[in-house]
C-alpha cells in the first residue's frame, strides 16, 4: 500500500482558527459519510477510529468543522439514519471510547465536530417503539404517530414515504392502528406533538456536547410537526406504476406532512436546550421557499443555520443559481450553511456535466458561495474531485434495492475516500469494503494529490484559507457590484469576488473595484485579473485591495 505522504498544517493560523460564540458564521464544514471514509479497524466499514487517525488530513485542508453521519446504534436499514440508541456508538463504527480519542484529538487541532442527529424518526427497534407497540396503553405509545385505517381499511390518509409507497405501517402489535413513516417502515415517525420527545432530546443533546460535540446537523429538521387532523396534501400530478419514489414523492405538495409552521417553533425549545453549552444547531432544511426556510433561522431564535439543499437540486443554470444565492443572501439573515453535494445525490462533477468541465464548475460555484454569509460545506471527496462511484457489486442503498433493479441510487456519492493507490485505495484492509466500487486511478487519491501542488485538493484547501486569511469575504457588508446573466461582481470589505458561472469570458476591466487589486484565490487557471482585466468562463476569482 502506498504510505500517504506528511501533511503539512497550515503555518500563521490560530486553532481554533474562529472564536465567539458567532464563529459557525464564517466557517467551512465538512461533510464525513462514516461508512466511507476511513476503517480504522480493517472491517471494510468505515468508523470513528478511522477519523481519529486522519484528523491531521481534515485541519491541514481547512477545515473548521466536521459533520458526521450518524453512528449511534443501528440495525442499518437506511445505514444509520435509523437510530436504536441515540447515546451510543454503534460496534460497526466503534466505541464511546473511540468517540472521546476523537474528540480529544479534534480538540487539540482546532477541528470542531457536528454530530448528526435523527428527531423525525427513529429505528423501529428502539426500545420506545418497541414499548409503544408492546403497550398501546402504556407512556411510549404516544411518542409515535398512529391512526386507525381509513373507511375502507387502508392507510389513514394518502401521505407518501420518500422512499416508496405509502407513509403508514400497520400496527405490528395487532392494534389494528397505523403508525407513520415519512421513510422506511423501519423508520417509525415520533410525535413532535408529545412534550416527553422534546424533553428525551434535550437530554440526547446535552449528553454528546458535555462529551464534547459543537453542535449538531439535524436530520429532515424541515419534518418535525405533522398536520394533527392528517389531512390528504394536495395532489400536483398524477403518481404512475414504475416512477422513481423520489418523483412519486414531488408529485405532492407537502404541505400537511413536511414543513409547518409548528417545526420552526419547536426548534426555540432545542436551541434554549443547548444555550449554555454554546453548541450550534444547523437543519437539514428541504425546501425551495425561501420564506419558509427562513423561519427556521432569520431572528436567530431557533436553528442557527438550516442546509440550503436548493443550491444542489438546481441544475447547471448559471442565472437561476446565482438569483438562488442572492434570494437566500437577502432572506435569511447569515443562517445558511451552504453546500453544492451530499450523501443523498449524484456528485457534484458529475451533475455539473462531469470530467474537467464538472470539477471546474463544481469547484467555481463552490467559491462564489464563500463568499456569501453563513457556513461553507464540503462534502468528503469533492476536495479530490471524485466523480461518481462505477458500483461494482449490491445495490446498498434502501430507496434503490426496495423498488427494483436499475433504479438510480444514492450509492454513486458513497464510495470510499481514495487514500493512496494500494489495496481498495488505501480505505480498508479488509478482502472487500461494505460498498463494491471500482478502484480510482492515482490522480484521484490524497497521496498524490496532497504531494502535487496544483491539484484540486490544494485547490480546495486554498478557499478553506481564504475564508480564514480575509474574514471580510464573509462578514464585511454584501454589496452586488455588477450581475450579468450570468456572472455576478460582489465587495465585501477589501474584498472583491467575481463569479463568472457561464462558459463565455467576462470583461470586468472597467470596474473601479479591479484596478490595482490584486488576485489572491482563483477557482480556474492562476493569472493576473489586474493584468487583464478578464475572468475566463466558469471560473470564480477573488481580489483584494
Ligand atoms: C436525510 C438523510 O440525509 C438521508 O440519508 C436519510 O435517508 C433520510 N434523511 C432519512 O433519515
Ligand atoms: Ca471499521
Amino acid at each position: 500500500m502506498t504510505a500517504l505522504p506528511p501533511i503539512p498544517a497550515p503555518a500563521g493560523l490560530p486553532a481554533p482558527r474562529l472564536e465567539g460564540t458567532d464563529w459557525w458564521r464564517g466557517a467551512v464544514g465538512y461533510e464525513i459519510y462514516v461508512r466511507s471514509f476511513a476503517d480504522g479497524n480493517g472491517d471494510g466499514i468505515g468508523d470513528l477510529a478511522g477519523i481519529a487517525d486522519h484528523l491531521p488530513y481534515l485541519a491541514a485542508l481547512g477545515v473548521d468543522v466536521v459533520w458526521i453521519t450518524p453512528f449511534m446504534p443501528s440495525p442499518g436499514f437506511d445505514h444509520g439514519y435509523d437510530v436504536s440508541d441515540y447515546c451510543d456508538v454503534d460496534p460497526k463504527h466503534g466505541t464511546l471510547g473511540d468517540w472521546d480519542r476523537l474528540a480529544a484529538g479534534a480538540r487539540e487541532l482546532g477541528v470542531r465536530l457536528f454530530v448528526d442527529i435523527v428527531p423525525n424518526h427513529t429505528s423501529s427497534h428502539h426500545e420506545w417503539f418497541r414499548s409503544a407497540v408492546a403497550d398501546p396503553t402504556g407512556p411510549y405509545r404516544d411518542y409515535y404517530v398512529w391512526a386507525d385505517p381509513a373507511p375502507d381499511g387502508g392507510p389513514p390518509n394518502n401521505w407518501l414515504s420518500h422512499f416508496g409507497g405509502p407513509a403508514w405501517s400497520i400496527d405490528p402489535g395487532g392494534s389494528g392502528q397505523y403508525y407513520c413513516h415519512l421513510f422506511l417502515p423501519e423508520q417509525p415517525d415520533l410525535n413532535w406533538a408529545n412534550p416527553k420527545v422534546m424533553e428525551e432530546f434535550a437530554a440526547i443533546l446535552n449528553f454528546w456536547c458535555e462529551r464534547g460535540a459543537h453542535g449538531f446537523r439535524i436530520d429532515v429538521a424541515h419534518g418535525l410537526t405533522k398536520d394533527p387532523a392528517l389531512r390528504d396534501n394536495p395532489q400536483l400530478r398524477p403518481v404512475v406504476h414504475g416512477m422513481h419514489p423520489m418523483d412519486a414523492f414531488a408529485s405532492f405538495e407537502h404541505i400537511h406532512d413536511l414543513h409547518r409552521a409548528e417545526t420552526a417553533v419547536l426548534f426555540k425549545q432545542w436551541r434554549d436546550a443547548v444555550r449554555h453549552h454554546d453548541a450550534v444547531l444547523v437543519g437539514e432544511m428541504d425546501t425551495r421557499n425561501v420564506q419558509r426556510f427562513s423561519e427556521y433561522v432569520a431572528d436567530q431564535t431557533a436553528l442557527h443555520a438550516a442546509f440550503v439543499l436548493q443550491i444542489g437540486l438546481t441544475p447547471w443554470e448559471p442565472g437561476s443559481i446565482i438569483d438562488v444565492l442572492l434570494e437566500y443572501q437577502r432572506t435569511a439573515n447569515g443562517g445558511c450553511a451552504w453546500e453544492v453535494s451530499n450523501h443523498d445525490q449524484s456528485r457534484a462533477t458529475s451533475r455539473y456535466g462531469g470530467g474537467e468541465q464538472g470539477l471546474r464548475r463544481a469547484l467555481a460555484l463552490t467559491s462564489l458561495m464563500a463568499a456569501f454569509d453563513g457556513m461553507l460545506f464540503f462534502y468528503e471527496g469533492e476536495e479530490l474531485g471524485l466523480p461518481d462511484a462505477v458500483l461494482t457489486g449490491a445495490v446498498e442503498d434502501p430507496m434503490s434495492a426496495r423498488n427494483g433493479e436499475g433504479m438510480w441510487t444514492r450509492d454513486v456519492s458513497r464510495g470510499p475516500i481514495p487514500w493512496t493507490d494500494g489495496h481498495l485505495n488505501g480505505f480498508s484492509t479488509a478482502p472487500s469494503a461494505w460498498i463494491s466500487t471500482a478502484p480510482l486511478p492515482t490522480e484521484l487519491t490524497v497521496a498524490h494529490q496532497v504531494a502535487t501542488p496544483g491539484t484540486t485538493w490544494h485547490r480546495y484547501r486554498d478557499l478553506a484559507l481564504l475564508r480564514k486569511r480575509y474574514p471580510d469575504l464573509w462578514r464585511a457588508p454584501f454589496e452586488v457590484l455588477d450581475r450579468g446573466t450570468s456572472h455576478i461582481v460582489v465587495r465585501r470589505g477589501a474584498v472583491t469576488v467575481i463569479g463568472n458561472l457561464g462558459t463565455s469570458p467576462v470583461d470586468v476591466g472597467g470596474l473601479a473595484a479591479i484596478a490595482g487589486a490584486r488576485t489572491v484565490f482563483t477557482s480556474g487557471a492562476d493569472f493576473d485579473l489586474a493584468s487583464s482585466g478578464v475572468v475566463a468562463g466558469e471560473t470564480t476569482v477573488v481580489l483584494t485591495a
